[in-house]
């Protein structure tokens, strides 16, 4: 089949962002964006990307915005996505790809992983592919790691593969968002876009922290561990083994050099409310990524006293809340 500039398609997309229980952070090949380590999460409903693929054969350039903003810093993370879906589609037509997400970009919020998952599935429906989720997750894997699990909905699990053509490193689907319901509340501690990303900050922390080996050597037993719980509906075990994974992740970044501290003062106060309630019978237990935003995570029943105990940390700028949603859908 010979290769077409001429196409012309169009597809719109929504992706939820995930949470990750299980941390990814660390990379196996940074070419092919395969993690050194799996990773578990949830997606959620409440915060989401839309993202719009064009086809035009007019261009003779990708164009992309973000929230109405042309983005030149993410333009070739982007079309370097979409010439995977281009190539197996023998396509080399150019997009106008229009994003916007819900919620502040760039803060530690996983918009990368809702922003990518969104991408490749309106990219694919721009260009006529009909993707299995897997392919999907693996397209999706090589913009943003952790957008290879916003492809699915519920609770997920990625696996970081050990095939040189990465052909293994895909997320699946653990458990349905309304198998067990949770829900999270997120307390905001800053605005702004954080100032190392997560690319980065994982090859240094690879490169200077010491701590590093000792966590991708663990990462196993920690997936295994969360993976039972899950499947057995045991908040607490999950709570034990998602707190702690989070924790040994920023104690890795912390002892990078130079040191990542993701934190603020508001974040750390809000882990220890987050604690303080969990002493007093609340099921509810912290996640923190690569930002100073903290992802309580809760029974419904829980949701409202998570969300007073949250909202009294002096620094919680504002709380979102949200349920566990699905996967990445065209509409
Ligand atoms: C701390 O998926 O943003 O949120 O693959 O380099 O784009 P890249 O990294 P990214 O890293 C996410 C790191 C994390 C933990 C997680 O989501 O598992």
């Amino acid at each position: 089949m010979s290769t077409s500039n001429k196409v012309e398609g169009t597809a719109e997309a929504r992706a939820g962002a995930n949470f990750a229980l299980i941390k990814y952070w660390g990379k196996a090949d940074a070419r092919l964006n395969v993690p050194a380590v799996g990773s578990i999460s949830i997606t959620l409903d409440a915060l989401w990307s839309e993202t719009k693929v064009v086809l035009d054969p007019k261009l003779t350039a990708d164009e992309f915005s973000l929230n109405g903003r042309t983005r030149s810093e993410e333009q070739g993370k982007v079309s370097a996505c979409l010439d995977l879906l281009r190539a197996r589609a023998k396509v080399k037509t150019r997009a106008r790809i229009t994003s916007r997400n819900n919620f502040p970009t760039g803060a530690g919020l996983a918009s990368s992983a809702s922003g990518f998952a969104a991408l490749v599935t309106a990219g694919a429906g721009a260009l006529g592919l009909d993707l299995s989720p897997r392919e999907s997750s693996i397209a999706a894997r090589q913009g943003s790691g952790s957008a290879a699990r916003s492809v699915f909905g519920g609770f997920v699990e990625m696996h970081a593969g050990t095939a040189p053509d990465g052909l293994d490193s895909f997320a699946e689907p653990l458990l349905d968002a309304a198998a067990w319901p949770l829900e999270v509340v997120i307390a905001v501690t800053a605005t702004g876009e954080k100032e190392v990303g997560s690319s980065s900050g994982m090859t240094r922390s690879a490169k200077s922290s010491p701590y590093y080996p000792a966590w991708v050597e663990n990462q196993p037993a920690d997936l295994a561990t969360a993976r039972a719980a899950i499947e057995a509906r045991d908040f607490a075990a999950l709570a034990d083994i998602a707190e702690h994974n989070c924790l040994k992740m920023h104690a890795a970044a912390i002892a990078a050099q130079p040191p990542l501290v993701y934190w603020n003062g508001a974040t750390v106060e809000c882990l220890h409310a987050v604690r303080k309630l969990r002493a007093a019978g609340v099921p509810v237990f912290f996640t923190i990524d690569a930002g100073p935003q903290v992802k309580a995570v809760c029974t419904p029943g829980a949701r409202s006293q998570v969300e007073a105990a949250l909202r009294s940390v002096p620094g919680v700028l504002e709380l979102l809340t949200s349920r566990l949603g699905p996967g990445a859908e065209l509409f």
